[in-house]
């Protein structure tokens, strides 16, 4: 993994993909295909945007037993991904069996470096007190679930810009943190709770951002994805 923005292309279709990409020029910038996408248009879609450039971070967080997980990341491996991820509330059993299947599947070239999301950004104090029954705080929550990760053979997580120091303090720097809940300044925070500018994620010690809305909802995208690159590169 080596870009410091990942484009979250949280659009329909590949058609509405690709008419976006083109229409601003993001070419060949580092993207990251979630739920939605890749739902919609299968595994294809990863071979479009590597045959045009893109570097990949597949993000459909897995959580499952480990036997599926480890089938399930053979199969990725081969997809010639940079990044993808699981949910680190499935336990170190199935962090394990997913870089097992990763390492396995990509037979020695390639291997996508294995994310564990924490806690999503999404989620604030309350929900975690209240609907999961969690009394830790969300800095504990994520830092424990970020050893737990680390541990278990996972080389980073996803997690909120505001828990980096913290779980770099423990897991060390070399541990990638990769951010979203990304907004530039005046951008809405839509259903995200936890968020933060991409030059506060950098001071915090991000090694990566993901963004989505604050540019694929902007007035001017490609402006915006500017903007954010001179922010983090200030
Ligand atoms: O539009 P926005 O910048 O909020 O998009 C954030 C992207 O990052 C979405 O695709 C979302 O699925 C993803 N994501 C997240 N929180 C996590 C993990 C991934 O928002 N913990």
């Amino acid at each position: 993994m080596n870009r410091p923005i990942y484009l979250a292309l949280d659009f329909k279709n590949w058609q509405e993909t690709e008419l976006f990409l083109v229409k601003y020029q993001l070419d060949q910038v580092a993207v990251k295909v979630g739920m939605e996408l890749f739902y919609r248009e299968g595994p294809d879609v990863v071979k479009r945007l590597r045959d045009r450039g893109h570097e990949v971070f597949l993000d459909i967080k897995l959580h499952d037993i480990p036997t599926t997980i480890y089938k399930a990341m053979k199969n990725i491996a081969k997809l010639d991904v940079a990044l993808t991820n699981v949910h680190g509330l499935g336990g170190g059993e199935m962090i394990q069996a997913a870089k097992a299947g990763l390492l396995d599947g990509a037979n020695g070239s390639n291997i996508p470096d294995l994310l564990a999301v924490t806690l999503l950004t999404s989620i604030q104090e309350e929900v975690l007190k209240q609907e999961l029954k969690i009394q830790s705080s969300v800095e504990e929550t994520v830092v424990h679930l970020a050893k737990l990760a680390q541990d278990n053979g996972a080389d980073g997580v996803v997690c909120s810009a505001h828990e980096v120091k913290a779980l770099k303090a423990v897991c060390g720097d070399q541990f990638l943190a990769v951010t979203p809940g990304i907004r530039l300044l005046n951008s809405h925070s839509n259903d995200q709770k936890r968020v933060a500018t991409p030059s506060l994620a950098k001071r915090n010690g991000a090694d990566a951002l993901v963004i989505g809305r604050s540019i694929t909802l902007a007035d001017h995208p490609k402006k915006a994805y500017l903007t954010a690159k001179e922010e983090w590169n200030a």
